[in-house]
């Protein structure tokens, strides 16, 4: 491959760079001969903090030379070259020095150093030439096999006779509309999109060639013992891990806040579903599922309880448990406990950690992420899904499956691959692998520092927030808030979280670990070091409802700064009542900070002034003038609030999700009665009581089931009624604020949106 050393750039740190000294001659000489004969470029850096800077913002530098003249003060210089090598494990660090100063060199500088560059003894040329051998060797150490060997391929301008029909991007050039799409994405995209039969780059099926080593590298980094690249989301991993192992009419155990795709698995395997009950704060938010639901004789007694589980089958070990671990607000479980009990209790074990593949690169995770490393004397297969794309860097629908073996029962690698080849196309895209083999490189590079930056970087914008609120609240003024620990132990003394350093948050789970004594979080009955929340989801908090759930005088949505929000160019993650959540994760920059908080600024002036919302959602007035013309933002976030307070929409929507309705069918058999068009629609109204769902309904805000097909709507789940009936007059009363039920379609009566939803026909 043709290596373009200009996308690696030589950082040079010397004050001699711009002096009339010989260092400085030769320094430019070399300088010189690496733009002229191999293209690359030098960074030069004069001073030690400038050079710090560098260090910390780029990635792409190919190798360092550090003088060791730049400071009087040596330990100034072991510390630059310390800093550099935590940072990068592997980049060649050279020191510049004469032959004279060898013996003074310090050990700490000697460990981290490379090599040398001789000042005054050899030939420029000499010099530069070994300069680029280390950087040669470097981008070589960086790419790791899968990528390697896609690059090369790529680089070969073969001539192609196979499929993809576009052939490396021509197909495109034929069309205006292709053209344009090839501009857009360039070239490399297309000439790296390539078919399953290029047997260089192995095969995914099969786990074979270089496909098959950068899974087994990806194992070994997350801790596995199998890793199984997806390339259709967690969607599909969740679905592999279940079909695997379940089969018709076996227990599963699981958590009623799972993701959708865990639903439909469901009604794959024909399992029966036994819930797991997570609690929920008075914000809403959604807590851990309590740990003394683990235990057997608690499974026992929903399996007993369970009206369709048949009497014979009363008997049977739950086959798999699924937990979200962490959920999407950032509670994470202490899983090693978990582990401990449902040891006992299930035969496969499943955390889905969609959210949540960062956890093994941070101490601050330690014990809570399924693959952690913990000599349980006996577990069973443990399974954990990852969205590789979510959280690390990855494409989209990049997704891995994780598998440790139990101790007494291994999966067997070829078997499991029926179910994966099952869910897997034979047409893989193969710049997706790329992006999961990198991710992984990324990770056993240098994750730790990766996610410490990020967990510093998310503390920092904590603390802001947390400072501006108080001062607000000083001036008897409002602001935004954070759902975080208000105070922390330090020093052996309760602490303002604002008021601790950055980085002993970022090294102390403690500080993040909930308990009943200091309830900041709202969940009732919190265990002692069992549930963390996570450093980089953060909520934002905003007046209107209190931690217990009452509602105060004044209220603003968070949908209503969502879309604000939105209008500045900031797209939140979720909105709920009150809150809305924002990742942080390692492509967050500190300019997002600064953005962030300007435009909550100018929302809070605009609300004080209460403009009026033809100035803000000029759009939204201009399509209901009826509902919105003349009115102010104050007045807006008032008229929703005050709904919320009167219709009591926070505590129905509680309601609704803390009974597990009465279950009539199997999910599975909902769905066959989809499949022969036995269902019918109806509308979500008093009619619609008795019912069976055909499929589940599930709410956005929070995104979880609060029917599953199978599942009666009688006078134990009649708050499941109220809350519909209770959404959709609100969506009638306030145009725009239209949310996502799945399972819901609107249809128009009279002017006036009506839910109606699928049943099983009667
Ligand atoms: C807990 C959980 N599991 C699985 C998924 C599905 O992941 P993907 O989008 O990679 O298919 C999601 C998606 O939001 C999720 O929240």
């Amino acid at each position: 491959m043709n290596t373009n050393y200009k996308e690696w750039p030589v950082l040079l740190i010397s004050d001699e760079i711009n002096k009339n000294t010989d260092v400085g001659f030769r320094i430019r000489k070399i300088s010189k001969i690496l733009e002229n004969d191999y293209d690359n470029i030098i960074i030069p850096s004069v001073s030690i903090n400038d050079a710090k800077e560098i260090i910390f913002s780029r990635a792409d530098i190919g190798t360092v030379i550090v003088d060791f003249d730049i400071s009087d003060n040596k330990s100034h210089v072991a510390e630059l070259l310390a800093l550099i090598r935590n940072r990068n494990k592997t980049l060649p660090i050279l020191l510049m020095t004469d032959k004279e100063q060898t013996e003074n060199i310090p050990t700490k500088v000697l460990e981290v150093i490379n090599g040398y560059i001789w000042e005054l003894a050899d030939t420029a040329d000499f010099l530069a030439g070994r300069i680029i051998r280390y950087v040669d060797d470097y981008i070589k150490s960086v790419q790791p096999p899968f990528f390697a060997t896609l690059a090369k391929y790529v680089k070969e301008y073969k001539y192609a006779w196979h499929t993809p029909g576009h052939m490396g991007g021509n197909g495109f050039l034929k069309s205006p509309a292709g053209v344009n799409m090839f501009n857009f994405y360039g070239e490399t995209v297309f000439r790296a999109d390539l078919s399953i039969s290029v047997p260089e780059l192995g095969s995914l099926l099969d786990h074979e060639g270089v496909v098959g080593e950068a899974e087994k590298y990806s194992a070994k980094v997350f801790n596995a013992d199998f890793t199984f690249y997806v390339l259709n989301g967690t969607s599909n991993v969740n679905q592999i891990i279940w079909r695997s192992q379940l089969i018709d009419n076996q227990i599963a155990f699981v958590d009623r806040n799972c993701h959708k795709s865990l639903n439909y698995a469901m009604v794959n395997t024909r399992a029966f579903p036994v819930y797991m009950i997570p609690r929920r704060n008075g914000l809403g938010i959604i807590g851990p599922v309590k740990l003394k639901e683990f235990e057997e004789q608690f499974i026992k007694r929903q399996i007993d309880v369970n009206p369709l589980i048949p009497k014979d089958r009363k008997g049977d070990k739950v086959k798999m448990s699924a937990l979200t671990n962490s959920t999407y607000d950032g509670i994470i479980y202490n899983v090693k406990r978990i582990k401990e009990i449902l040891k006992h209790n299930v035969e496969n074990l499943h955390f889905d950690e969609a959210w949540y593949a960062y956890a093994k690169f941070h101490p601050i995770y330690k014990d809570h992420y399924g693959m952690n490393k913990d000599e349980l004397e006996k577990h069973p297969p443990i399974f954990v899904s990852q969205s590789t794309h979510k959280l690390l860097t990855a494409f989209s629908q990049s997704s891995m499956l994780h598998i440790k073996n139990g101790t007494h029962r291994k999966i067997d690698h070829s078997l499991f691959n029926e179910t994966y080849m099952m869910y897997g196309s034979t047409s893989p895209q193969y710049s997706m692998i790329a992006s999961l083999e990198i991710a992984t490189k990324m990770m056993d590079d240098n994750g730790e520092v990766l996610m410490n930056d990020n967990i510093l970087d998310a503390i920092q914008l904590r603390k802001k927030v947390v400072e501006i609120q108080k001062e607000k609240h000083a001036e008897n003024d409002w602001f935004f808030g954070m759902w975080q620990p208000v105070k922390a132990s330090y020093n052996g003394k309760l602490t303002n979280f604002e008021e601790i350093p950055d980085e002993y948050i970022a090294s102390h789970q403690d500080v993040w670990t909930l308990s009943a004594d200091n309830n900041w979080h709202g969940f009732a009955d919190m265990e002692e070091r069992y549930i963390m929340l996570d450093p980089i989801k953060l909520t934002f908090t905003m007046p209107g409802i209190n931690i217990d759930g009452k509602t105060e005088e004044e209220g603003i949505p968070a949908s209503v700064v969502a879309n604000f929000l939105i209008n500045h160019g900031i797209v939140v993650e979720k909105t709920d009542y009150y809150s809305f959540l924002m990742l942080h994760s390692i492509g967050t920059t500190r300019g997002k900070h600064g953005a962030l908080l300007a435009a909550l600024f100018k929302f809070k002036e605009a609300y004080d002034k209460n403009i009026l919302l033809s100035e803000i959602f000029p759009e939204s007035v201009a399509q209901y003038p009826e509902k919105y013309s003349g009115k102010g933002l104050k007045d807006h976030c008032d008229d929703i609030h005050n709904y919320f307070k009167e219709h009591d929409l926070i505590n129905k929507m509680q309601a609704a999700y803390e009974n597990i309705p009465e279950q009539s069918m199997k999910p599975s058999d909902a769905y066959r009665h989809v499949v022969e068009n036995k269902v019918e629609r109806v509308e979500v109204s008093e009619r619609i009581m008795g019912r069976t769902m055909a499929i589940m309904l599930v709410p956005y805000p929070p995104g979880i089931p609060i029917m599953m097909g199978g599942e009666v709507l009688n006078e134990k789940s009649r708050h499941v009624l109220d809350y519909l009936v209770t959404r959709q007059n609100f969506e009638n009363e306030f145009p725009g604020y239209e949310s996502d039920i799945h399972g819901i379609e609107r249809k128009e009566k009279s002017g006036k949106a009506v839910f109606t939803t699928l049943c099983i026909r009667e």
